[in-house]
């Protein structure tokens, strides 16, 4: 049959990084171009100990349908946890969803028509531009400094598109660039989207692994107008493959949100829900953050070691204080395709920036590292190598 794609579907592109995965499985590559959580950080016995605890005193529970909103103990514990982080839950509701990934699906499904515009972070998470871009939305791209947007670049594209529903940012740690957006930032940026009235989706997946630094409050927290959605993910703080995350929105959202969730897979997985509600309350849940920030304090910390040694002077990069990617970029706003595509001939893996770009035509200088995946053994010598190109790089350019 000759099937027509729907125009959701048909002008968004396969994931460059998914392309990439692939030469990332060959043992000879070292990639710094994945982006999953360290496996030591899973904790596996914990999770075995808690599911055969929970499926011999409490089968039905876990193993039937359960409620869209997610399970009631662990949505209240997230309220109580969130409020300590002064999210406020007199005028907003929260939902255990499947990731943050859904979180932003679901936003978007509530939210967003075809042709509204969705502002967003330059370069961003390429899974959540993908969502925006399957309902149709038209990205306009807010370039990053090094602290967050570049304010002016945000204030141009607000004037410029009053049918902007959403602003798309990740604060902490930000995925691809490691950056975390400062306190002056949140503040000029909630302000500027309030006198707009453009909602903040703000996606923070990484917030609890900060491992240098102050924590700073989440937008969410100062948000007295009613604009701001928080998505939050159990991706990092326990295992990916549990698919399980948390939104919080304003109240009068619950049923639209509700509603679009049944639609799409009635609800998350019951019997993961039961784990993480067991684990944080059950088991020495900070302690476990504690030794997951020790981790990539100590690989990052050692990337960074590497590339301040390695990499030439002209070679910008960020310095993270959590999460799990470093951002490098050439001088002179260069185009980083062919720099990553040497690295990979040399055996090192990276992913360009134009991968996460809102228009992906167009040039980014940047490539992205990370940390999380590689050995010690393995930083050391992909860095080697990618100094040396960097050198090679700017002889060249000279
Ligand atoms: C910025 C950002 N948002 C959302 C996600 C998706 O997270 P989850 O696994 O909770 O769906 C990721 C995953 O890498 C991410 O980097």
């Amino acid at each position: 049959m000759d099937f027509t794609l729907s125009r959701r579907i048909s002008g968004v592109q396969g994931s460059i990084i998914r392309e990439l995965f692939k030469l990332g499985v060959d043992p000879n590559m070292i990639s710094f171009g994945g982006g999953n959580p360290s496996a030591e950080t899973f904790p596996v016995a914990e999770i075995a100990e808690i599911i055969d605890r929970v499926l011999k005193d409490n089968p039905i529970s876990v193993l039937q349908y359960g409620l869209s909103e997610g399970y009631p103990p662990l949505r209240e514990y997230m309220k109580q946890y969130l409020a300590k982080k002064g999210i406020d839950f007199e005028k907003n509701d929260l939902l255990i969803l499947s990731g943050a990934q859904q979180c932003c699906d679901l936003v978007t499904k509530a939210l967003v028509n075809e042709g509204d515009v969705v502002l967003t972070e330059d370069p961003a998470f390429i899974g959540c531009l993908n969502t925006f871009r399957t309902y149709g939305a038209k990205l306009v791209g807010v370039p990053m400094e090094d602290d967050g947007m570049d304010l002016a670049a945000l204030e141009a594209a607000l004037e410029a598109n009053p049918n902007a529903k959403l602003l798309y940012m990740i604060p902490n740690f930000q995925n691809p660039t490691g950056g975390t957006t400062s306190s002056e930032k949140r503040a000029k940026i909630y302000a500027l989207c309030a006198a707009h009235g453009v909602a903040i989706y703000e996606d923070d997946p990484y917030g609890e692994i900060r491992f240098s630094g102050t924590p700073l409050p989440p937008i969410k927290a100062g948000d007295s107008e009613g604009i701001v959605f928080y998505a939050g993910s159990f991706s990092k703080v326990m295992a990916p493959a549990f698919r399980l995350g948390y939104l919080v929105f304003p109240k009068e959202l619950l049923q639209p949100i509700t509603v679009g969730k049944q639609s799409t897979d009635v609800h998350s997985n019951t019997l993961l829900q039961h784990v993480c509600y067991e684990y944080m309350t059950g088991y020495d849940f900070e302690g476990h953050l504690e030794k997951a920030r020790a981790v990539y304090r100590k690989k990052c910390a050692h990337m960074l070691a590497e590339m301040d040694a390695k990499f030439h002077p002209d070679i910008h990069f960020t310095r993270p204080e959590g999460g799990l990617f470093i951002m490098a970029y050439l001088p002179g706003g260069k185009d980083a395709q062919p720099f990553v595509r040497k690295g990979i001939e040399k055996g090192v893996l990276t992913v360009p920036g134009v991968a996460f770009m809102a228009d992906t035509n167009g040039v980014s200088s940047g490539f992205r590292l990370n940390y999380s995946m590689p050995s010690d053994e393995q930083i050391t010598r992909g860095i080697d190598i990618l100094g040396a190109l960097t050198h090679d790089y700017l002889a060249e350019k000279r």
